[in-house]
């Protein structure tokens, strides 16, 4: 059985973007658990904020993992807070290996687009503290830690060689 591999960090990390390349270079397919909350809901993850709060996200979240951790061989970019529930990342770290892009935080928001992100609405300051919050959590999941992002083909790098 080909494990998942699975990327978690905060939003604007480069989860997407190093997925994208990841899968791209092992050929795997890359899916995304924002996308497919999305999807199946019929609107945005601002929307799911406003209208049903965030608990109701992460019950969603947890369904998304769930399913997700039948599948094998894939790259899966997980939303920013998926971790923080044992329950939502607990199914996707039996069958993957979890890697944490470990980007510095004030560096991550000032390239961060806010825009459809419920939480980095509240400033440069809360999104460092954010982190600082989550960090602990992030890796106490991590199987592997990636902390090179001079350059995305850079973290790419690190993340093939921490993966051979
Ligand atoms: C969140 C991150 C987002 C999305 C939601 C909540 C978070 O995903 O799941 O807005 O709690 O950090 P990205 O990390 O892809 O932006």
């Amino acid at each position: 059985m080909e494990k998942n591999l699975v990327l978690i960090g905060m939003m604007g990390c480069g989860k997407t973007t190093i997925g994208t390349a990841l899968a791209e270079v092992l050929g795997r397919e890359l899916v995304d658990t924002d996308a497919v909350i999305e999807k199946r809901e019929g609107c945005s993850i601002s929307e799911i904020f406003a209208i049903k709060g965030e608990g109701h996200f992460r019950d969603l979240e947890q369904r998304a993992s769930e399913e997700l951790s039948q599948t094998e061989g894939m790259v899966i970019a997980c939303g920013g807070g998926l971790p923080l529930r044992p329950d939502c990342i607990g199914p996707l770290k039996q069958t993957g290996i979890v890697i944490w892009l470990c980007r510095d935080p004030g560096e991550t928001y000032d390239g961060l687009d806010v825009t459809g992100r419920p939480l980095a609405q509240q400033g440069k300051e809360a999104f460092v503290e954010r982190f600082a919050q989550r960090a602990p959590v992030y890796r106490r999941w991590a199987d592997i830690i990636i902390e090179d992002f001079s350059s995305p083909e850079a973290t790419l790098h690190a993340v093939l060689e921490a993966l051979k």
